[in-house]
């Protein structure tokens, strides 16, 4: 870490985070960092980020984003679990394929997808890099809270548009950047961070550590603009189905203000 390092305020997941030391953007050491904590502790941490779930109150059943993916070839970006690579595949998509940065991630989907007889083309590989992903070949690129692992956002959305095929389409999930600001204390929620502060932070979660930035949404807007993309629709609404039937602090937080952000896009 950074001798230079700055403790603060943050939130992962549903809860503040004391410990949040700002630390330089090294890509590698990032990489190095996320990797270990996503061989080890895998989605046993952060829960809820997988389709039919954009994120905890935000579900693909309610907003339809994908529509009907019946002979469309998907590639998932930081495809984990697996488990929302196989809700497309049995929703007949024609071609699965995914990339993570975790070799254990990258078992996981493949044991999952065998066991239920469904099979795709997996990479291990940060998403930054080219890969051997084909190009202007998917009707859709996707991922559910993966983007925001990105060192070079820039980069990423321009190599995801060169996967796509003219017209389609690129739909992702992430925190909302207002969320990881405001924090609930003694009844009440509370700015605790600068919305505009877009630097590195590590994070120690139990005994592993993870390295994050928290951009703002004109941060996503702009670098979808730049890589070619026009958004169609973006979703910051928690749902109230889902809301209510969650009686916990993190549903009261998501009843207040966006927890979650989607942007569907379309490349030109
Ligand atoms: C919250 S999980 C995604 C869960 C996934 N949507 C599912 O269906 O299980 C985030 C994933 O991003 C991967 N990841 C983190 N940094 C990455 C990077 N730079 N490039 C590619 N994948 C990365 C992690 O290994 C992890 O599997």
């Amino acid at each position: 870490m950074d001798k230079h390092s700055v403790y603060r305020t943050n939130v992962i997941g549903a809860g503040e985070v004391g410990s949040a030391i700002t630390v330089d953007m090294d890509k590698s050491s990032i990489h190095k960092t996320n990797s270990s904590f996503w061989d080890t502790k895998g989605n046993d941490v952060l829960g809820a980020t997988a389709l039919p779930l954009y994120g905890a109150f935000v579900s693909e059943e309610k907003c339809q984003l994908f529509g009907d993916v019946s002979g469309k070839k998907v590639l998932e970006i930081g495809c984990g679990s697996g488990h929302s690579l196989q809700y497309l595949g049995e929703r007949q998509a024609s071609e699965l394929w995914g990339t993570d940065i975790s070799e254990k991630q990258i078992e996981k989907t493949t044991q999952l997808l065998t066991s239920n007889g469904l099979s795709a083309k997996l990479i291990c590989s940060p998403m930054e890099e080219a890969c051997g992903i084909p190009e202007d070949y998917f009707d859709f690129v996707y991922s559910v809270y993966a983007i925001g692992w990105t060192t070079d956002l820039e980069g990423t959305f321009s190599m995801i548009a060169s996967y796509l095929k003219k017209d389609g389409a690129f739909i992702f999930s992430w925190s909302h950047p207002i969320h990881k600001c405001v924090v609930a204390e003694n009844d009440m929620l509370v700015f605790k961070k600068c919305y505009f502060d877009e630097s590195w932070y590590s994070v120690s979660l139990g005994d592993s550590t993870l390295s994050l930035s928290d951009r703002k949404l004109s941060t996503y807007v702009n670098a979808l603009s730049k890589a070619g993309f026009v958004i169609e629709e973006m979703i910051e609404q928690s749902d109230e189905e889902i809301m209510q039937s969650q009686n916990s602090d993190f549903a009261k937080k998501a009843k207040m203000l966006p927890v979650t952000f989607v942007i569907k896009a379309r490349k030109l």
